[in-house]
């Protein structure tokens, strides 16, 4: 089978790019990214030279550079993660997110459909989404997949207008479709603009961590691994035309979270307890700052089997010491080295 992934270079995609090719060598894997300030080739080295990996550089904005892509390989299906995926960057500049994530993702769907035309339903489109989708919380409830779609910021409206025309695809034309709506996720290779990521690398530095408002918003947070071993499931076993939620069963406020990294911090470095916490710094609030995000996962859980497989003691401990091991990760991304030093291998388009 060949599998085109798109987004493979950043943080969620290259833990799925990883798994398929390394749990399946009989898989070809393609991996199609922009590599925007997101996406870092840094984040694949240990598999780039497998047989089974093919990367390929362009943007999904590109119509002609789809249809050229798809004529060469003849995928048999995407897995579509590329996309703008931060939320401060989508309320300073809406329609970057609309152009990726809306217009990119139609480009797609209208490629896949034309190259698929002789014998769609031996193919699969599973796109990538977020819990976002369905707006925010109170202190009470969860998002189930009947959840009504309410997006309140550029970001989740632009993914939500992406869900809705994969949907469109699979009820207009018969495309075969999964969606699946994941709630925040955390670990290695997560660029540094992220709450958890930005928060270790300013403790690390002794920097201020900024907390908007007063920390009160809550997010259900999961470990990457466990988000790629959710797609894994749901990419082989899920049913066609249906949606699945993705949780971590994990909910902290933003300053308890905070408080607890900084706490564990502290001991990774040796610092006497407390230190790190005096680096908290509340900031203006974002705008429209949706509360709270919590996701109901019992129709995967049910369904696949699925769950998560690490604590969230487990995975921050393993993803702080990812972050301190990785220095040289860290200060390219930082500094913007990593772009500059893979424009010179790729040509772009
Ligand atoms: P990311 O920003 O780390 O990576 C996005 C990747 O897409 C980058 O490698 C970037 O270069 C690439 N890309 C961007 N625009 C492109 C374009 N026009 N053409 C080709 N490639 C392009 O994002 P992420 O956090 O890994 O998220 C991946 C997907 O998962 C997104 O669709 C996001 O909406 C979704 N998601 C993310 C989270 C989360 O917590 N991060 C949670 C749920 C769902
Ligand atoms: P973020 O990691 O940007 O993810 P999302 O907005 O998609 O949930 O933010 C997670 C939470 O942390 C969110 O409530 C905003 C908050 N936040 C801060 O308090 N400080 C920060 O510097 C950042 C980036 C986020």
């Amino acid at each position: 089978m060949k599998i085109l992934i798109t987004g493979g270079a950043g943080f969620i995609g290259s833990h799925v790019v990883r798994l398929f090719v390394t749990k399946y060598p009989e898989y070809q894997v393609f991996n199609l990214d922009k590599l925007t300030y997101a996406g870092n080739l840094a984040n694949l080295t240990d598999i780039e030279d497998s047989e089974n990996y093919t990367f390929l550089k362009g943007d999904i904005v590109d119509a002609a550079y789809l249809d050229e892509i798809f004529s060469v390989h003849k995928f048999d299906a995407v897995i579509h993660l590329a996309a703008e995926s931060h939320v401060d960057r989508s309320i300073t500049d809406p329609l970057a997110f609309v152009n990726t994530n809306v217009i990119g993702t139609v480009n797609l769907l209208n490629t896949a459909r034309k190259h698929w035309a002789d014998n769609l339903q031996d193919h699969l489109f599973y796109h990538i989404s977020t819990d976002e989708v369905y707006g925010s919380l109170g202190a009470e409830g969860f998002f189930t997949e009947e959840t009504a779609y309410d997006p309140r910021s550029p970001y989740s409206a632009s993914k939500a207008s992406s869900d809705h025309f994969v949907r469109a695809y699979y009820h207009t034309y018969g495309m075969p479709v999964k969606v699946s709506n994941c709630s925040n996720n955390y670990g290695p290779n997560h660029f540094p603009e992220k709450l958890i990521p930005l928060a270790i690398h300013n403790i690390k530095n002794e920097k201020p961590v900024p907390v908007y408002g007063k920390g009160e918003n809550v997010r259900d947070w999961l470990y990457v691994l466990d988000h790629a071993r959710a797609i894994d499931d749901i990419f082989h076993r899920g049913k066609i035309g249906e949606t699945y939620n993705i949780g971590g069963i994990n909910e902290w406020r933003n300053i308890d979270l905070i408080e607890l990294l900084c706490d564990l911090m502290d001991e990774k470095l040796d610092r006497p307890k407390g230190q790190s916490r005096q680096l908290i710094t509340f900031v203006k609030d974002r705008a429209g700052h949706d509360l709270r995000y919590a996701i109901d996962s019992s129709k995967l859980m049910e369904e696949l089997g699925w769950k998560p497989s690490v604590t969230f003691e487990e995975g921050l401990s393993k993803t702080v010491d990812w972050y301190l091991q990785n220095t040289e990760w860290l200060e390219n991304v930082t500094s913007g080295n990593y772009q500059s030093y893979y424009e010179q291998q790729y040509t772009d388009r």
